[in-house]
Protein backbone atom coordinates (compact mmCIF):
# COMPACT_ATOMS: atom_id res chain seq x y z
CA UNK A 1 0.00 0.00 0.00
CA UNK A 2 1.07 3.36 -1.02
CA UNK A 3 1.79 5.50 2.12
CA UNK A 4 -0.84 8.24 2.13
CA UNK A 5 1.65 11.18 3.84
CA UNK A 6 3.44 12.05 0.83
CA UNK A 7 5.30 15.60 1.02
CA UNK A 8 5.48 16.52 -2.68
CA UNK A 9 7.21 19.93 -3.36
CA UNK A 10 9.23 20.13 -0.18
CA UNK A 11 11.13 22.28 -1.60
CA UNK A 12 13.50 20.31 -4.44
CA UNK A 13 12.44 17.18 -3.17
CA UNK A 14 10.99 15.57 -6.36
CA UNK A 15 7.22 14.10 -6.45
CA UNK A 16 6.68 10.89 -4.98
CA UNK A 17 3.57 10.57 -6.99
CA UNK A 18 5.93 11.24 -10.22
CA UNK A 19 8.04 8.64 -8.90
CA UNK A 20 5.10 6.38 -7.70
CA UNK A 21 4.48 6.67 -11.55
CA UNK A 22 8.38 5.50 -12.62
CA UNK A 23 8.15 2.52 -10.20
CA UNK A 24 4.74 1.65 -11.61
CA UNK A 25 6.11 2.08 -15.25
CA UNK A 26 9.38 0.01 -14.28
CA UNK A 27 6.82 -2.83 -12.91
CA UNK A 28 4.70 -2.65 -16.07
CA UNK A 29 6.83 -2.34 -18.83
CA UNK A 30 10.48 -3.63 -17.77
CA UNK A 31 12.51 -5.10 -15.42
CA UNK A 32 14.31 -3.21 -13.07
CA UNK A 33 17.58 -5.66 -13.75
CA UNK A 34 19.84 -5.09 -16.21
CA UNK A 35 19.08 -5.70 -19.95
CA UNK A 36 20.49 -8.89 -20.90
CA UNK A 37 21.54 -7.23 -24.54
CA UNK A 38 21.69 -3.50 -24.71
CA UNK A 39 19.03 -1.39 -25.99
CA UNK A 40 19.73 0.21 -28.90
CA UNK A 41 19.27 4.55 -29.92
CA UNK A 42 16.17 3.80 -30.42
CA UNK A 43 14.77 2.14 -27.88
CA UNK A 44 16.67 4.43 -25.65
CA UNK A 45 14.91 7.14 -26.92
CA UNK A 46 11.80 5.84 -26.50
CA UNK A 47 12.79 4.96 -22.66
CA UNK A 48 13.57 8.55 -22.30
CA UNK A 49 10.37 9.83 -23.68
CA UNK A 50 8.09 7.55 -21.81
CA UNK A 51 9.89 8.33 -18.45
CA UNK A 52 10.15 12.06 -18.87
CA UNK A 53 6.19 12.03 -19.65
CA UNK A 54 5.58 13.34 -15.87
CA UNK A 55 8.35 15.94 -16.34
CA UNK A 56 7.61 19.29 -15.59
CA UNK A 57 7.75 20.83 -19.53
CA UNK A 58 9.99 23.29 -18.20
CA UNK A 59 10.63 24.49 -21.61
CA UNK A 60 6.84 26.36 -21.10
CA UNK A 61 8.49 28.59 -18.57
CA UNK A 62 5.59 27.83 -16.11
CA UNK A 63 7.88 27.15 -13.41
CA UNK A 64 9.96 28.94 -10.65
CA UNK A 65 12.98 27.89 -9.95
CA UNK A 66 14.82 24.34 -10.94
CA UNK A 67 15.71 25.23 -14.68
CA UNK A 68 18.19 28.52 -15.48
CA UNK A 69 17.82 28.80 -19.31
CA UNK A 70 19.34 30.96 -21.66
CA UNK A 71 17.56 29.76 -25.07
CA UNK A 72 18.19 27.72 -27.25
CA UNK A 73 20.48 29.39 -29.58
CA UNK A 74 22.99 29.72 -26.58
CA UNK A 75 22.51 26.70 -24.54
CA UNK A 76 23.61 24.61 -28.16
CA UNK A 77 26.78 25.05 -27.30
CA UNK A 78 26.92 24.69 -23.73
CA UNK A 79 25.20 21.55 -24.07
CA UNK A 80 27.97 20.18 -26.72
CA UNK A 81 30.76 21.43 -24.14
CA UNK A 82 28.86 18.95 -21.80
CA UNK A 83 28.77 16.03 -23.86
CA UNK A 84 32.40 16.56 -25.45
CA UNK A 85 34.14 16.88 -22.32
CA UNK A 86 31.91 14.33 -20.51
CA UNK A 87 34.27 11.14 -20.17
CA UNK A 88 37.13 13.39 -18.86
CA UNK A 89 37.93 13.99 -15.19
CA UNK A 90 39.24 16.93 -13.31
CA UNK A 91 40.63 14.51 -10.35
CA UNK A 92 44.43 14.94 -11.53
CA UNK A 93 44.98 18.46 -13.07
CA UNK A 94 47.75 16.73 -14.68
CA UNK A 95 46.04 13.96 -16.70
CA UNK A 96 43.51 16.54 -17.94
CA UNK A 97 45.52 20.51 -18.10
CA UNK A 98 42.54 21.56 -20.52
CA UNK A 99 40.15 20.96 -16.96
CA UNK A 100 42.49 22.99 -14.92
CA UNK A 101 43.06 26.05 -17.12
CA UNK A 102 39.44 26.00 -18.26
CA UNK A 103 38.66 25.88 -14.16
CA UNK A 104 40.83 28.82 -13.15
CA UNK A 105 38.71 30.90 -16.17
CA UNK A 106 35.77 30.23 -14.71
CA UNK A 107 37.15 30.95 -10.97
CA UNK A 108 39.23 34.41 -12.59
CA UNK A 109 36.31 35.59 -14.13
CA UNK A 110 33.77 34.74 -11.13
CA UNK A 111 36.43 36.81 -8.93
CA UNK A 112 36.52 39.28 -10.96
CA UNK A 113 32.91 39.85 -11.53
CA UNK A 114 32.12 39.88 -7.80
CA UNK A 115 35.51 42.85 -7.17
CA UNK A 116 37.95 40.50 -6.38
CA UNK A 117 41.76 41.33 -5.88
CA UNK A 118 44.16 39.31 -7.50
CA UNK A 119 44.66 37.30 -3.95
CA UNK A 120 41.23 35.90 -4.24
CA UNK A 121 41.51 32.47 -4.82
CA UNK A 122 38.61 29.69 -5.32
CA UNK A 123 38.01 26.57 -6.91
CA UNK A 124 34.93 24.98 -8.84
CA UNK A 125 32.52 22.47 -7.09
CA UNK A 126 29.78 20.86 -7.71
CA UNK A 127 26.94 23.42 -6.64
CA UNK A 128 25.93 25.61 -3.94
CA UNK A 129 25.56 23.17 -1.50
CA UNK A 130 28.78 22.09 -2.09
CA UNK A 131 30.75 25.55 -2.18
CA UNK A 132 29.05 26.67 1.09
CA UNK A 133 30.18 22.98 2.16
CA UNK A 134 34.08 23.99 1.70
CA UNK A 135 33.78 27.48 3.03
CA UNK A 136 32.46 25.90 6.16
CA UNK A 137 35.13 23.28 6.35
CA UNK A 138 38.01 25.85 5.68
CA UNK A 139 36.00 28.23 8.39
CA UNK A 140 36.97 25.50 10.73
CA UNK A 141 39.96 25.10 10.16
CA UNK A 142 40.86 28.81 10.46
CA UNK A 143 39.49 28.77 13.53
CA UNK A 144 41.55 26.22 14.72
CA UNK A 145 44.96 28.25 14.42
CA UNK A 146 43.19 31.67 14.38
CA UNK A 147 40.83 31.78 17.48
CA UNK A 148 41.67 30.22 21.17
CA UNK A 149 38.06 28.84 21.15
CA UNK A 150 37.77 25.04 21.40
CA UNK A 151 34.06 25.52 20.54
CA UNK A 152 33.57 27.55 17.32
CA UNK A 153 30.33 28.90 16.32
CA UNK A 154 28.92 30.03 12.96
CA UNK A 155 25.89 32.54 12.93
CA UNK A 156 23.80 32.31 10.41
CA UNK A 157 20.15 34.17 9.59
CA UNK A 158 17.61 31.88 10.11
CA UNK A 159 16.51 32.08 6.45
CA UNK A 160 20.46 31.32 5.53
CA UNK A 161 20.37 28.24 2.74
CA UNK A 162 19.86 25.05 4.69
CA UNK A 163 23.59 23.79 3.20
CA UNK A 164 25.27 25.94 6.24
CA UNK A 165 23.11 23.68 8.59
CA UNK A 166 24.20 20.88 6.69
CA UNK A 167 28.13 21.19 6.40
CA UNK A 168 28.03 22.29 10.16
CA UNK A 169 26.28 19.13 11.39
CA UNK A 170 28.40 16.85 9.37
CA UNK A 171 31.13 18.54 10.79
CA UNK A 172 30.50 18.74 13.63
CA UNK A 173 30.48 22.47 14.19
CA UNK A 174 28.14 24.55 16.79
CA UNK A 175 25.88 26.72 15.08
CA UNK A 176 23.01 29.62 16.05
CA UNK A 177 20.05 30.93 14.31
CA UNK A 178 19.92 34.74 14.11
CA UNK A 179 16.07 36.23 13.68
CA UNK A 180 15.26 38.14 11.05
CA UNK A 181 14.11 42.09 10.42
CA UNK A 182 10.67 43.51 9.33
CA UNK A 183 12.50 43.10 5.66
CA UNK A 184 13.64 39.40 6.46
CA UNK A 185 17.59 40.25 6.20
CA UNK A 186 19.56 39.34 9.15
CA UNK A 187 19.04 41.31 11.94
CA UNK A 188 21.88 43.11 13.04
CA UNK A 189 21.11 43.85 16.69
CA UNK A 190 19.93 40.23 17.23
CA UNK A 191 23.75 39.80 15.64
CA UNK A 192 25.12 41.85 18.10
CA UNK A 193 23.77 40.09 20.64
CA UNK A 194 24.90 36.43 20.01
CA UNK A 195 28.99 37.56 19.73
CA UNK A 196 31.08 36.38 22.15
CA UNK A 197 34.72 34.80 22.01
CA UNK A 198 33.55 31.93 20.07
CA UNK A 199 32.09 32.94 17.28
CA UNK A 200 34.60 31.98 14.62
CA UNK A 201 32.22 32.43 11.25
CA UNK A 202 29.17 34.59 9.82
CA UNK A 203 26.88 33.51 7.22
CA UNK A 204 25.03 36.82 5.19
CA UNK A 205 22.97 35.80 2.07
CA UNK A 206 22.69 38.26 -1.70
CA UNK A 207 20.09 37.49 -1.59
CA UNK A 208 18.51 34.76 0.57
CA UNK A 209 16.39 32.03 -1.42
CA UNK A 210 12.97 32.30 1.05
CA UNK A 211 12.20 35.88 0.60
CA UNK A 212 15.18 37.45 -1.92
CA UNK A 213 16.54 39.34 0.85
CA UNK A 214 19.99 41.21 0.33
CA UNK A 215 21.67 41.35 3.90
CA UNK A 216 23.11 44.52 4.86
CA UNK A 217 26.64 43.55 4.30
CA UNK A 218 28.53 46.55 5.25
CA UNK A 219 27.46 46.39 8.28
CA UNK A 220 27.79 42.36 8.99
CA UNK A 221 31.40 42.96 7.86
CA UNK A 222 32.03 45.83 10.23
CA UNK A 223 30.95 43.19 13.31
CA UNK A 224 33.01 40.39 11.54
CA UNK A 225 36.16 42.71 10.98
CA UNK A 226 35.35 43.74 15.13
CA UNK A 227 35.19 40.40 16.60
CA UNK A 228 38.03 39.15 14.13
CA UNK A 229 35.20 36.76 12.38
CA UNK A 230 35.15 35.33 8.63
CA UNK A 231 32.31 36.65 6.75
CA UNK A 232 30.92 34.43 4.27
CA UNK A 233 28.53 36.02 1.16
CA UNK A 234 26.21 33.26 -0.04
CA UNK A 235 25.40 34.70 -3.29
CA UNK A 236 24.83 31.01 -4.62
CA UNK A 237 21.57 32.87 -6.40
CA UNK A 238 22.74 36.20 -6.80
CA UNK A 239 26.72 35.93 -7.66
CA UNK A 240 25.80 35.97 -11.55
CA UNK A 241 22.91 38.32 -11.77
CA UNK A 242 23.24 41.37 -9.08
CA UNK A 243 26.77 42.49 -10.93
CA UNK A 244 25.56 42.51 -14.49
CA UNK A 245 22.26 44.01 -13.07
CA UNK A 246 24.88 46.82 -11.23
CA UNK A 247 26.80 47.64 -14.64
CA UNK A 248 22.91 48.37 -15.89
CA UNK A 249 22.32 50.98 -13.09
CA UNK A 250 19.84 49.11 -11.04
CA UNK A 251 20.37 50.50 -7.47
CA UNK A 252 21.57 47.51 -5.20
CA UNK A 253 23.62 47.59 -2.06
CA UNK A 254 26.89 46.72 -2.01
CA UNK A 255 27.38 42.79 -1.30
CA UNK A 256 30.81 41.58 -2.51
CA UNK A 257 34.59 41.40 -1.50
CA UNK A 258 34.40 44.86 -2.40
CA UNK A 259 33.35 45.47 1.08
CA UNK A 260 35.95 44.98 3.98
CA UNK A 261 35.52 42.07 5.74
CA UNK A 262 34.09 39.60 2.96
CA UNK A 263 36.42 36.59 3.80
CA UNK A 264 34.51 34.22 1.61
CA UNK A 265 32.23 33.79 -1.36
CA UNK A 266 30.14 31.09 -3.08
CA UNK A 267 28.73 32.01 -6.82
CA UNK A 268 26.83 28.90 -8.73
CA UNK A 269 27.39 28.79 -12.44
CA UNK A 270 24.43 26.39 -13.08
CA UNK A 271 22.06 29.42 -11.99
CA UNK A 272 22.24 32.69 -13.51
CA UNK A 273 25.41 31.86 -15.03
CA UNK A 274 23.43 29.84 -17.31
CA UNK A 275 25.37 26.58 -17.49
CA UNK A 276 24.60 22.96 -17.07
CA UNK A 277 23.79 21.80 -13.98
CA UNK A 278 27.17 20.26 -11.16
CA UNK A 279 28.98 24.20 -11.73
CA UNK A 280 29.58 26.61 -9.04
CA UNK A 281 32.81 28.88 -7.66
CA UNK A 282 33.58 28.89 -4.04
CA UNK A 283 36.29 32.22 -3.64
CA UNK A 284 38.28 33.22 -0.60
CA UNK A 285 39.96 36.42 -0.16
CA UNK A 286 43.33 34.71 -0.33
CA UNK A 287 45.02 31.46 -1.01
CA UNK A 288 45.35 30.73 2.45
CA UNK A 289 42.18 30.88 3.60
CA UNK A 290 41.34 28.35 0.74
CA UNK A 291 43.97 25.86 1.60
CA UNK A 292 41.61 24.81 4.82
CA UNK A 293 39.10 23.60 2.43
CA UNK A 294 41.94 20.93 0.96
CA UNK A 295 42.06 17.55 2.15
CA UNK A 296 45.42 15.63 2.16
CA UNK A 297 46.57 12.05 2.91
CA UNK A 298 50.12 10.94 2.20
CA UNK A 299 49.90 7.64 3.28
CA UNK A 300 47.85 6.24 0.84
CA UNK A 301 48.74 3.01 -0.65
CA UNK A 302 47.10 4.34 -3.82
CA UNK A 303 49.67 7.49 -3.98
CA UNK A 304 49.82 10.54 -2.25
CA UNK A 305 45.86 11.73 -2.48
CA UNK A 306 45.04 15.52 -2.44
CA UNK A 307 42.04 16.73 -2.97
CA UNK A 308 40.86 20.31 -3.52
CA UNK A 309 36.80 19.59 -3.21
CA UNK A 310 34.53 17.71 -1.12
CA UNK A 311 34.42 15.26 -4.55
CA UNK A 312 37.18 12.97 -5.75
CA UNK A 313 36.48 12.40 -9.27
CA UNK A 314 35.33 15.53 -10.80
CA UNK A 315 33.29 15.35 -14.41
CA UNK A 316 34.92 17.55 -16.68
CA UNK A 317 31.48 18.38 -18.73
CA UNK A 318 29.82 21.09 -16.11
CA UNK A 319 33.41 22.54 -16.18
CA UNK A 320 33.81 23.27 -19.92
CA UNK A 321 29.86 23.77 -19.94
CA UNK A 322 30.62 26.30 -17.38
CA UNK A 323 33.63 28.03 -19.41
CA UNK A 324 31.50 27.96 -22.40
CA UNK A 325 28.64 29.75 -21.01
CA UNK A 326 31.10 32.70 -19.73
CA UNK A 327 32.64 32.76 -23.06
CA UNK A 328 30.02 32.69 -25.54
CA UNK A 329 27.48 34.48 -23.85
CA UNK A 330 29.87 37.35 -22.57
CA UNK A 331 29.38 40.57 -20.45
CA UNK A 332 26.93 42.01 -23.28
CA UNK A 333 24.65 38.76 -22.86
CA UNK A 334 24.63 38.41 -19.33
CA UNK A 335 23.79 42.62 -19.02
CA UNK A 336 20.70 41.92 -21.84
CA UNK A 337 19.41 38.86 -19.77
CA UNK A 338 19.84 40.05 -16.26
CA UNK A 339 18.24 43.61 -17.30
CA UNK A 340 15.11 41.64 -19.17
CA UNK A 341 14.87 39.32 -16.72
CA UNK A 342 14.92 42.56 -13.99
CA UNK A 343 12.19 44.51 -15.87
CA UNK A 344 9.93 41.13 -15.95
CA UNK A 345 10.29 40.78 -12.62
CA UNK A 346 9.42 44.47 -11.66
CA UNK A 347 6.63 44.18 -14.02
CA UNK A 348 5.08 40.94 -11.80
CA UNK A 349 5.70 42.70 -8.97
CA UNK A 350 4.38 45.88 -9.51
CA UNK A 351 1.01 44.20 -10.70
CA UNK A 352 0.87 41.85 -7.67
CA UNK A 353 0.86 45.22 -5.94
CA UNK A 354 -1.50 47.38 -7.89
CA UNK A 355 -4.53 44.47 -9.12
CA UNK A 356 -4.22 41.87 -6.26
CA UNK A 357 -4.57 43.43 -2.85
CA UNK A 358 -5.01 40.00 -1.22
CA UNK A 359 -1.48 39.12 -1.59
CA UNK A 360 1.50 41.10 0.28
CA UNK A 361 5.12 41.28 -1.26
CA UNK A 362 7.72 39.43 2.09
CA UNK A 363 9.76 42.26 2.64
CA UNK A 364 11.67 44.53 0.16
CA UNK A 365 13.11 42.39 -2.44
CA UNK A 366 15.70 43.96 -5.04
CA UNK A 367 16.61 41.19 -7.61
CA UNK A 368 14.58 38.73 -9.50
CA UNK A 369 13.15 36.94 -6.71
CA UNK A 370 10.70 37.20 -4.04
CA UNK A 371 7.80 35.38 -1.84
CA UNK A 372 4.41 36.72 -1.41
CA UNK A 373 1.93 36.12 1.40
CA UNK A 374 -1.68 36.84 2.27
CA UNK A 375 -3.46 37.61 5.33
CA UNK A 376 -6.95 37.08 3.52
CA UNK A 377 -6.60 33.97 1.51
CA UNK A 378 -4.93 30.48 1.90
CA UNK A 379 -1.52 30.83 -0.20
CA UNK A 380 -1.94 26.89 -0.56
CA UNK A 381 -4.94 27.35 -1.88
CA UNK A 382 -3.79 30.10 -4.58
CA UNK A 383 -0.75 27.33 -5.11
CA UNK A 384 -3.42 24.44 -5.79
CA UNK A 385 -5.28 26.69 -8.25
CA UNK A 386 -2.26 27.77 -9.99
CA UNK A 387 -1.18 23.83 -10.19
CA UNK A 388 -4.43 23.24 -12.02
CA UNK A 389 -3.90 25.87 -14.55
CA UNK A 390 -0.04 24.13 -15.30
CA UNK A 391 1.95 26.00 -12.70
CA UNK A 392 4.87 24.68 -10.60
CA UNK A 393 5.49 27.10 -7.37
CA UNK A 394 7.00 26.41 -4.09
CA UNK A 395 5.17 26.59 -0.90
CA UNK A 396 7.06 28.10 1.70
CA UNK A 397 6.32 28.39 5.29
CA UNK A 398 7.07 30.84 8.56
CA UNK A 399 5.15 32.50 7.37
CA UNK A 400 3.01 30.41 4.70
CA UNK A 401 4.07 31.91 1.41
CA UNK A 402 4.83 31.14 -2.21
CA UNK A 403 7.60 31.58 -4.03
CA UNK A 404 8.54 33.54 -7.11
CA UNK A 405 11.79 33.35 -8.95
CA UNK A 406 12.15 34.59 -12.55
CA UNK A 407 15.22 33.92 -14.91
CA UNK A 408 15.86 34.45 -18.50
CA UNK A 409 13.29 31.95 -19.70
CA UNK A 410 10.77 33.72 -17.93
CA UNK A 411 10.71 36.81 -20.45
CA UNK A 412 7.67 37.63 -21.48
CA UNK A 413 6.16 35.33 -19.92
CA UNK A 414 5.06 37.51 -16.67
CA UNK A 415 1.47 38.80 -17.87
CA UNK A 416 0.28 35.19 -18.19
CA UNK A 417 1.36 34.65 -14.55
CA UNK A 418 -0.27 37.26 -13.68
CA UNK A 419 -3.55 36.48 -15.22
CA UNK A 420 -3.29 32.86 -13.89
CA UNK A 421 -2.53 34.11 -10.58
CA UNK A 422 -5.62 36.51 -10.72
CA UNK A 423 -7.17 33.49 -11.64
CA UNK A 424 -6.20 31.64 -9.24
CA UNK A 425 -6.89 34.33 -5.98
CA UNK A 426 -10.51 34.51 -7.39
CA UNK A 427 -11.16 30.99 -7.09
CA UNK A 428 -9.28 31.00 -3.47
CA UNK A 429 -11.34 33.49 -2.64
CA UNK A 430 -14.81 32.57 -3.50
CA UNK A 431 -16.72 30.26 -1.11
CA UNK A 432 -16.53 26.36 -1.90
CA UNK A 433 -16.93 22.99 -0.03
CA UNK A 434 -13.73 21.94 -0.19
CA UNK A 435 -12.16 25.32 0.60
CA UNK A 436 -14.74 25.20 3.75
CA UNK A 437 -13.51 21.28 4.35
CA UNK A 438 -10.17 22.41 4.49
CA UNK A 439 -10.66 25.18 6.44
CA UNK A 440 -12.56 23.14 9.10
CA UNK A 441 -9.65 20.77 9.48
CA UNK A 442 -7.37 23.15 9.55
CA UNK A 443 -9.32 24.52 12.95
CA UNK A 444 -10.07 20.94 14.21
CA UNK A 445 -6.30 19.84 13.91
CA UNK A 446 -5.10 23.54 15.66
CA UNK A 447 -7.74 22.86 18.23
CA UNK A 448 -6.68 19.35 18.60
CA UNK A 449 -3.27 20.22 18.66
CA UNK A 450 -3.63 21.26 22.29
CA UNK A 451 -5.11 18.17 23.36
CA UNK A 452 -2.64 15.61 21.71
CA UNK A 453 0.66 14.53 21.75
CA UNK A 454 3.13 14.90 19.00
CA UNK A 455 3.12 11.22 17.46
CA UNK A 456 -0.98 11.48 17.70
CA UNK A 457 -0.97 14.43 16.11
CA UNK A 458 1.23 13.90 13.33
CA UNK A 459 -1.22 10.45 12.10
CA UNK A 460 -3.71 12.07 12.49
CA UNK A 461 -2.47 15.17 9.84
CA UNK A 462 -1.54 11.79 7.84
CA UNK A 463 -5.04 10.69 7.86
CA UNK A 464 -6.48 14.28 5.90
CA UNK A 465 -3.34 14.65 3.71
CA UNK A 466 -5.79 14.73 0.38
CA UNK A 467 -5.98 13.39 -3.24
CA UNK A 468 -8.40 15.41 -4.48
CA UNK A 469 -7.67 16.46 -8.17
CA UNK A 470 -5.00 14.12 -8.70
CA UNK A 471 -3.07 14.73 -5.71
CA UNK A 472 -2.56 18.67 -7.37
CA UNK A 473 -4.93 19.91 -4.23
CA UNK A 474 -2.40 19.89 -1.22
CA UNK A 475 -3.53 23.19 0.56
CA UNK A 476 -5.02 21.19 3.65
CA UNK A 477 -2.07 19.04 3.81
CA UNK A 478 0.52 21.97 4.01
CA UNK A 479 -2.01 23.99 6.42
CA UNK A 480 -1.29 20.83 8.86
CA UNK A 481 2.52 20.77 8.34
CA UNK A 482 3.13 24.07 9.00
CA UNK A 483 1.20 22.98 12.46
CA UNK A 484 4.26 20.40 12.81
CA UNK A 485 7.06 22.52 11.93
CA UNK A 486 10.43 21.91 13.52
CA UNK A 487 9.11 19.39 15.41
CA UNK A 488 11.07 16.00 15.80
CA UNK A 489 7.87 14.19 14.29
CA UNK A 490 7.75 16.50 11.40
CA UNK A 491 11.84 15.04 10.83
CA UNK A 492 10.96 11.63 11.30
CA UNK A 493 8.42 11.62 8.94
CA UNK A 494 10.38 13.80 5.93
CA UNK A 495 13.21 11.31 6.88
CA UNK A 496 10.44 8.20 6.31
CA UNK A 497 8.98 9.89 3.24
CA UNK A 498 12.87 10.24 1.58
CA UNK A 499 13.82 6.32 2.35
CA UNK A 500 10.37 5.59 0.14
CA UNK A 501 10.99 8.10 -2.52
CA UNK A 502 14.58 6.04 -2.95
CA UNK A 503 13.75 2.81 -2.52
CA UNK A 504 14.14 0.42 -5.62
CA UNK A 505 11.43 -1.68 -4.79
CA UNK A 506 7.90 -0.47 -4.33
CA UNK A 507 7.18 -3.21 -1.32
CA UNK A 508 6.51 -0.08 1.22
CA UNK A 509 5.55 2.56 -0.93
C1 LIG B 1 20.94 31.26 -1.62
C2 LIG B 1 21.23 29.83 -1.97
N1 LIG B 1 22.31 29.22 -1.44
C3 LIG B 1 22.62 27.95 -1.71
C4 LIG B 1 21.84 27.20 -2.57
C5 LIG B 1 22.20 25.75 -2.82
O1 LIG B 1 22.56 25.55 -4.16
P1 LIG B 1 22.53 24.10 -4.83
O2 LIG B 1 21.09 23.70 -4.92
O3 LIG B 1 23.19 24.32 -6.15
O4 LIG B 1 23.30 23.18 -3.97
C6 LIG B 1 20.71 27.79 -3.15
C7 LIG B 1 19.83 27.05 -4.02
O5 LIG B 1 18.80 27.51 -4.47
C8 LIG B 1 20.40 29.14 -2.85
O6 LIG B 1 19.32 29.76 -3.37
Amino acid sequence: MRNKFFINEIYYLTKADKVFGLFMYFYSNMSTLLPTTGLDRDEIHQQWEAYTHDDMNWKEGKFFGYVYYPGDDYYKIIKEAYATFSATNALNPAVFPSLKKMENEVVRITASLLHGDEQVSGCMTSGGTESIYMAVRAAKEWSKKNKTTKNPLMLLAETAHPAFCKAADAMELNYKLIKLNADFQLDIEDLKKNLSTDVSFIVASAPSYPQGAIDDIEAIAKIAKQNKCLLHVDACVGGFILPFLKMEEVDLPKFDFEIDGVTSMSADVHKYGYAAKGASVVLYKNANLRKGQFYVKTNWSGGIYGSPSFMGTRGGGPIAAAWTALHHIGEEGYKRMARETFEETVFVKNKIKEELPELKILGNPKATLFAFSSEVIDVYEVADELALLGWTINRQQLPASLHVLLNYIHVGKGELFINDLKTAVKKARQFSLLHLKNNIQLSAVKGLKKLLNEQQFSTLTQKFSGTEDGGKRKAAMYGMMSELSGSGTLNDLVLDYLDKLYQIDDKNA
